[in-house]
């Protein structure tokens, strides 16, 4: 018998349940506070450690808060305007409080490594994947809402140079940040038999 001199992984029932209660929040619904800076640091940090092939930190976080916000506001805003020139009054209002729904929206870009025959970009995409998915739950389990959106700004080459993103990245998503201000609402689950199969 092997002497286990190490700590065994053990079943933790508080992370079993929520994991199965694990819902979005509505960005829409998410009112201040947000994170503190210790708390918004403990959930970038959680957030972070995900499975990553030759550890290559293929991604990176920005942190909108405060007048940040309005700043990205007034560009959606001119973005939306030019693009509908007919645009309805309300609809720019919308844009340029887009940003303003949480109290901290985090920016996760995808920034993958150019290795030849290293780890494929897929590799580094999914990677950048499972920092969102860690974000979200780190944020919840912080006692915080949050939402993965992309939204029509992720994919705007516009957009991408008000945002900063780089030639070569993408934008993985926005994390939006806040304090639910309405219970978030269950949803119908994909039955296990639709999308599991037991190889023979
Ligand atoms: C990459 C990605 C982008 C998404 N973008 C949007 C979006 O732009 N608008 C939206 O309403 N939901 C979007 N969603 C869906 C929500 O994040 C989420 O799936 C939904 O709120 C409910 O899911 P959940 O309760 O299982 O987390 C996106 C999800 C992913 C994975």
């Amino acid at each position: 018998m092997a002497d286990k001199t190490f700590p065994l992984p053990t079943r933790n029932d508080a992370v079993l349940d929520f994991l199965a209660d694990r819902r979005s929040n509505k960005s829409k619904a998410m009112s201040e506070p947000g994170p503190d800076e210790e708390q918004l640091r403990q959930i970038l940090t959680l957030g972070t450690r995900v499975p990553d092939h030759r550890k290559l930190s293929p991604w990176r976080i920005v942190v909108f808060q405060g007048e940040a916000r309005a700043r990205i506001g007034a560009q959606l805003a001119q973005t939306y305007a030019d693009d509908n020139p007919e645009h309805p009054e309300d609809r720019v209002a919308f844009e340029a409080a887009r940003f303003l729904r949480a109290p901290v929206v985090l920016m996760v870009v995808s920034s993958p490594v150019d290795c030849l025959r290293g780890t494929p970009v897929w590799e580094q995409e999914l990677s950048v994947g499972a920092v969102c998915m860690t974000l979200l739950m780190a944020a919840q389990a912080s006692g915080f809402g949050a939402q993965w959106l992309s939204e029509w700004y992720a994919h705007d080459p516009r957009m991408h140079d008000a945002l900063g993103v780089n030639e070569g990245e993408r934008i993985a998503g926005f994390i939006y940040l806040g304090t639910p201000s309405e219970q978030s609402l269950s949803r119908p689950r994909p039955d296990l038999s639709d999308i599991v199969s037991f190889a023979s």
